[in-house]
């Protein structure tokens, strides 16, 4: 073997170029991995030339064996280099090719062609702002026993508020006792405090139905009912949350309530309360007027009632209201025929509901 098949010191720097060059040009992650082993793997240019030392006299060996290496740091090098700026680039495409803007519009669709009732938003509202004053939440069945609807809450067989109720009764049972389909949510009291200890503060909303129909009265509606049991939780207790809850509801502070002596067999003494509203044409409007729409029943629980779920009337005593929640809709959205609620019309839901996100808050506004 002559001398000649050797590779010469320009050769070594022009490979060097070759492969800086094959470098700088590699394009992708896939490029640069077939030009390291073009280069540096086990048949590759880099290598070859290693396996020629042999040949070579000892004097020529050391040298030419200083310039390879030289040559092999110098590539090696430049990879890594090359390698870190194309995964940079590669990333940096993900990013922006990937992006999502979140401020873009909601893409017309279900979400949002669909509309939340407004029963159910203003149900949301509620809860919204009884759970601020610290309320909780409690739930009782729709199809409910005679005795938690009635006897638990001092309705007794044959009293006359039963009557008054236009109850819907389910068939007599076999051990003689019927279901009703509740007729308020009154009797979620009982249940929560059959369930509970006392300090008692909630409110119950739910469907509750009725025999009844005309412009403000359909055979299902809705109530939240509330309780609040202490050791000395008295009248004034009772107005300052109803007038504190109308002023957060209606988002103004000129509601006018009207607190009227009422009658219920749970509490003693018991009012009914109007809101002062008026009626243009189609138009219902709250503040101002000479219509009152009545929203609510309320009054002290009584003794009979704690006596009722065994707490003790000589050291208990609180209050409860039933407030309608569709009337309350009907005041806030000046919606005039109740019976519209219920009548699954959607441009009538498109016209009244409410968007998906708008949640109603009490930080962001109830209705905005
Ligand atoms: N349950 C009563 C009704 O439906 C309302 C009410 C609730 C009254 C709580 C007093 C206390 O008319």
């Amino acid at each position: 073997m002559g001398k000649a098949v050797l590779p010469s010191t320009s050769d070594l720097t022009t490979l060097e170029t070759d492969i800086l060059q094959e470098i700088a040009e590699a394009h992708d992650l896939n490029a640069l991995e077939n030009t390291r082993v073009a280069a540096l793997g086990k048949k590759g240019r880099i290598s070859a030339l290693m396996k020629t030392l042999g040949q070579m006299a000892p004097e020529e060996r050391k040298a030419f064996g200083q310039s390879v290496n030289k040559i092999k740091l110098t590539v090696s090098e430049a990879l890594d280099m090359r390698k870190a700026d194309l995964a940079h680039a590669a990333m940096s495409e993900r990013l922006a090719t990937e992006r999502a803007d979140i401020t873009l519009p909601v893409r017309p669709g279900a979400l949002n062609d669909g509309r939340i009732h407004p029963v159910s938003q203003v149900m949301d509202e509620i809860t919204e702002i009884f759970a601020d004053m610290g309320f909780s939440i409690a739930e009782g069945p729709e199809i409910e026993t005679d005795d938690y609807n009635f006897t638990k809450l001092n309705i007794p067989k044959e009293h006359p508020a039963r009557q008054e109720h236009d109850t819907f009764y389910l068939a007599d049972r076999d051990d003689g006792t019927r279901l009703v389909l509740r007729t308020h949510t009154s009797p979620v009291q009982i249940r929560t405090m059959e369930a509970n200890d006392p300090p008692i503060r909630v409110i119950a909303p739910g469907r509750v139905y009725r025999c009844d129909s005309d412009q403000t009265h359909t055979p299902m509606f809705h109530q939240v009912e509330g309780l609040v049991i202490d050791e000395d939780t008295h009248m004034g207790h009772l107005k300052w949350v109803l007038e504190e809850f109308a002023k957060s509801f209606f988002e103004i502070d000129n509601v006018e309530m009207r607190f009227r002596a009422s009658h219920f067999p749970f509490t003693e003494p018991s009012m009914e309360v109007d809101i002062r509203y008026s009626k243009r044409g189609d138009e219902l409007r709250i503040g101002e007027g000479d219509d009152w729409m009545e929203i609510l029943g309320c009054g002290m629980v009584h003794p009979k009632v704690l006596e009722h779920v065994g707490y003790d009337p000589k050291k208990l005593q609180g209050f409860a209201f039933g407030v309608g929640i569709d009337r309350l809709a009907m005041l806030k959205y000046g919606m005039p025929d109740l019976r519209a609620f219920f009548a699954a019309d959607l441009r009538w839901l498109k016209h009244y509901g409410f968007r998906t996100f708008d949640v109603p808050t009490l930080a962001g506004g109830l209705s905005s």
